[in-house]
Parts: C-alpha cells; structure tokens; sequence
C-alpha cells in the first residue's frame, strides 16, 4: 500500500531555462536526489506519475521516466507496481535513527583504545628508532641499485606473493647467523611489518572462538590481530622471567596460538628462560597449539649472553616466528617477515597465494642488497652501541630528575625501559598530560587485559629522543606524576 504523498509543492516549481542552466534531465535529477537525502522525500514516498510530472513541469515524458530509471540504477528508489516509490534505505529526518554503530560487532572492543588516526611526532616514544641516524645516503644508493638494475622494469609486475626470493634468501642467511633461526628462504614470507605477519597467523591458523594466550602485560598490536580475528584472548601473567604458564593451565584453557616475545618481553622487558622455552615447546606440541614467536628487537641486545630464538630449539616444531625491520632500518619501511614451520609450509601454500600480493619489490630488493653487502650488520652494530649509551643516559636522568618512587625493569635489549609507579600515581593521567608537552610515554596498564594494582607504571622509549633532553623532560614527567597524585 501506498502510505506516503510526495510534497506537491517543490517538485512542481520550474525548472530552469536560462542559457547555461543545466540540461532539464540532469536538473531533475539533481533536485530528485537532493530531496531523497534530505530526508524530504521519506522511504516510502510515491513518486508522481512520470506523465503527470512531465506535464506539470512542461517537459517530455521521456525526460521523467529517464530520470526515475537512473534514480532506480543507483538505488535511490524502487519502480514497483504501484509506481516508483523512495527505497527504504533513504531515511531522512522522520526516519527512524541510524544505528549506533554500522562495523562488525567484533571492532567495537577497539573503542575504548580509539584515538585519533593522526600520528604525532613526539620525545620518549616507545619501539621508535633513532631516525635521524639512519645511513639514509647508503639506503638511497641500494634504492637506487634496484632501480637501476637490468631488470627493474620487469619488478613494476607483481612479485611472488611470499616476496622477493633475493630477501627471503638474504633474511634466511642472517637469521642462521645472528639469530639461531633454522629455515629455508621457502618458509619466509615478507609481509608488511610484523602486524601483517601477526594478522596472517591468525588468519591461517584460528577459527573465530578459539582461545589464543597472550602475555599480560603484552604488545597491543598481537591483541589487535587477535581481536580482528574473533578470538577468545586469555591473559597469562608475565613475572621476572616472562610467560609463566602451568600443567593446569594447558588442560583446562588449551590454547590454539600463544603469543609470546622471549628475547624481549613486551614491555616488561624479561627474557625467557630455556626450560620454559622448551616446557612451552613441548606443551605446544601436546596440545597441538602454535606459538608466535615476536622477536622485534632482539637485535639491540645491551647486557649478558645472547639467548638464540626458540624457533631453532623447535626443530619442525609448532612455532612460527616474526620479525620486522620496523626497529632495525626505520618503521615506515613497512617490511617484516613470519618463517613458518616446515609443517605448515605445503598446507599454507593455497590460502596465502590467495591472500597475498607480491608488492614494493624494489624495496624488498635494496633490503636484500642491504643485508647481503654487510651494510645493514653495520648499522645495527652502530645502533647498538648508541641505543647502549642512551638507555645508560636515561637511566641516569631518571635516578636524577624523576624524584618520585619508582622502580626501573628490563633494559637488556631495544629501545625502551619500564619504571613502576605506586598506584598512587596513576599512569594514565601522567601519561595523557605528558602529551601536551611532546611526550609519548605509553601507560603500563594499558597493556594488561585484566590491570592489576602492580601494572601501573610509563613505559619509555629512549630510541629516537637525543639523549641531552632526558633531563628535563624527566624532571618535567616528574612534576606531572606528582600533580597526577594529588588528583
Ligand atoms: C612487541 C612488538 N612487536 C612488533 C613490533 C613491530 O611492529 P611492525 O613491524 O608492524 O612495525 C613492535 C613495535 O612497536 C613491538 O613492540
């Protein structure tokens, strides 16, 4: 049944004639599809008959019923047998309100994170590098290598979805050496950071409901991945040596993916030990579960032996390990990588044909070049030893100027240090006040799942602030817990 009229009165006034106004048809339509946005003519509304429109407006038939038919083309209305009437879709003012929220169910758990999409430069910023030190004249000759090279044109094509068969050669090489990784260049794939490495582990590997372990206090970013997937996420407490799970806690809440950072515990800073290295392995392996093994900064090691990855302690076992050039050359490369096991390699081999596109092959080329040349092992040795200096700086800085109890963890490897607070001086409310004077330190609680009353501290990053500031910025973040206490 026809509920509606349309509103006699606008659609009746002329159209305009003047030389240079708009052709009749395209004035109609115009003014038709405004009214529908608008709200003027409701879901629902009949539109008039295209003769009767015609004669009142003095303009052909055929003028009218073009116009309806481009209106139904877009789907602004509906020719019916009663006529053509506004698609219920169009809701205007007197329709009833949008729904609150128009995304998948599963994004509305990002919320309470949401900030704005911008991405501020600012001092003290976790897992950022020493950008201004970037050899950025030696990346621009390998840039320009790639480009030169015989066969540059040939790489504006697609690549090989797993990437450029040159960098997974050269990455296989160095994780050999530096690492301890035990793989063929077949079992990497280059991926766009380690979040892309992270998203495909929980696309190829999960079913949306399984339960996936994730350290707590932990690395957002593995969470993010994880909630876009529709996973179950279980905290497991991280103490002074990471990941601490027990017997109890594999039969009762066996998980598909455990997500863990043993050389570097994100951000507490521990290392894991072998034996819980190799009791996570072979629990793993019982329960047929995979481990994600994130090793983003293991590069910057400042204290003790090196501990080699657990992928080469797993044999073609169930871990899948992750790396970025994120920290190691700069972020906006957007270059990582995941080795799968041999195990997954065959089964996996559809899906990501099907997934992946092979893409910035001139970057991945001048990586290659990079690392086969020696230049990259020299730049993360002078990385580390000006990562070294500067965590000894900040240390200093923060026994001197940060005149609030506090306690300072992890510094063995990368880029940042933890201090604890008491819950006296909430992190939150430090750490949002500290923007307003440049500075991004990241909240401890905000990397627990379930925050407890010890999980209340900054996180700092040293990476890329010079070291002349730490004074006065701690000495300023200082001020501000102290304010922060009162409130
Ligand atoms: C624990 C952890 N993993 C991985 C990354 C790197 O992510 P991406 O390679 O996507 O830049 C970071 C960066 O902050 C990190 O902190």
């Amino acid at each position: 049944m026809i509920s509606n009229t349309y509103p006699q009165t606008f659609l009746e006034l002329p159209l305009s004639r003047d030389a240079g106004a708009a052709p009749l048809q395209r004035q109609l339509h115009a003014r038709l599809q405004a009214a529908i946005l608008g709200g003027k003519l409701p879901a629902g509304t009949c539109l008039p008959g295209s003769r009767a429109l015609a004669t009142t407006l003095g303009i052909a038939r055929n003028t009218v019923t073009a116009v309806y038919e481009q209106l139904a083309v877009e789907g602004y209305v509906l020719a019916q047998r009663q006529g053509t009437q506004v698609a219920p879709q169009w809701h205007g003012d007197t329709a009833a309100p949008a729904p609150p929220c128009v995304l998948a169910q599963r994004m509305q758990q990002f919320a309470p994170l949401r900030t704005a999409l911008s991405y501020r430069p600012a001092a003290l910023r976790p897992g950022e590098p020493a950008l201004s030190q970037f050899p950025l004249a030696a990346w621009r000759r390998a840039l320009d290598l790639a480009y030169r090279d015989g066969s540059a044109a040939a790489a504006l094509a697609y690549g090989e979805p797993a990437g450029e068969p040159a960098l997974r050669a050269a990455i296989s090489r160095y994780l050999a050496v530096a690492r301890g990784v035990s793989c063929r260049a077949e079992q990497i794939i280059i991926t766009e950071g380690a979040q892309e490495a992270l998203t495909l582990c929980v696309r190829l590997l999960t079913n949306p409901g399984d339960t996936a372990w994730v350290e707590d206090p932990g690395y957002r970013g593995a969470k993010a991945a994880m909630q876009a997937g529709d996973l179950s996420m279980l905290p497991m407490r991280v103490d002074g040596h990471g990941l601490s799970a027990t017997p109890e806690d594999w039969r009762e809440y066996p998980p598909r993916l455990v997500y863990i950072t043993p050389a570097h515990q994100y951000p507490l800073g521990a290392v894991l030990p072998v034996p819980r290295r190799l009791q996570l392995i072979e629990a793993a392996r019982a329960h047929g579960a995979w481990l994600i093994e994130d090793d983003y900064d293991s590069e910057f090691r400042h204290a003790g032996e090196p501990v080699a990855a657990m992928q080469g302690l797993a044999g073609d076992g169930p871990v899948l390990y992750v790396g970025t050039f994120s920290k190691t050359m700069f972020p906006a490369l957007r270059l990582g990588f995941l080795v799968l096991p041999p195990a997954l390699l065959a089964a996996a081999q559809a899906p990501l044909v099907a997934m992946l596109r092979g893409g910035h092959r001139h970057e991945q080329l001048a990586m290659a070049h990079f690392i086969d040349s020696g230049q990259y092992a020299r730049h993360l040795g002078r990385m580390r030893r000006l990562y070294r200096a500067r965590q000894q700086a900040l240390r200093e800085a923060l026994a001197r100027q940060f005149d609030v109890p506090h306690t300072v963890e992890g510094g063995h490897c990368g880029m940042h240090l933890t201090v604890r607070l008491p819950p006296a001086f909430p992190d939150h409310v430090i750490a949002a006040a500290a923007q307003a004077y440049g500075m991004a330190v990241s909240p401890l609680s905000g990397f627990s799942l379930a925050p407890r009353e010890e999980d209340n501290g900054l996180v700092i990053g040293y990476g890329n602030t010079a070291p002349e500031l730490y004074g006065s910025l701690l000495g300023r973040l200082a001020m501000l817990a102290r304010q922060a206490s009162k409130v």
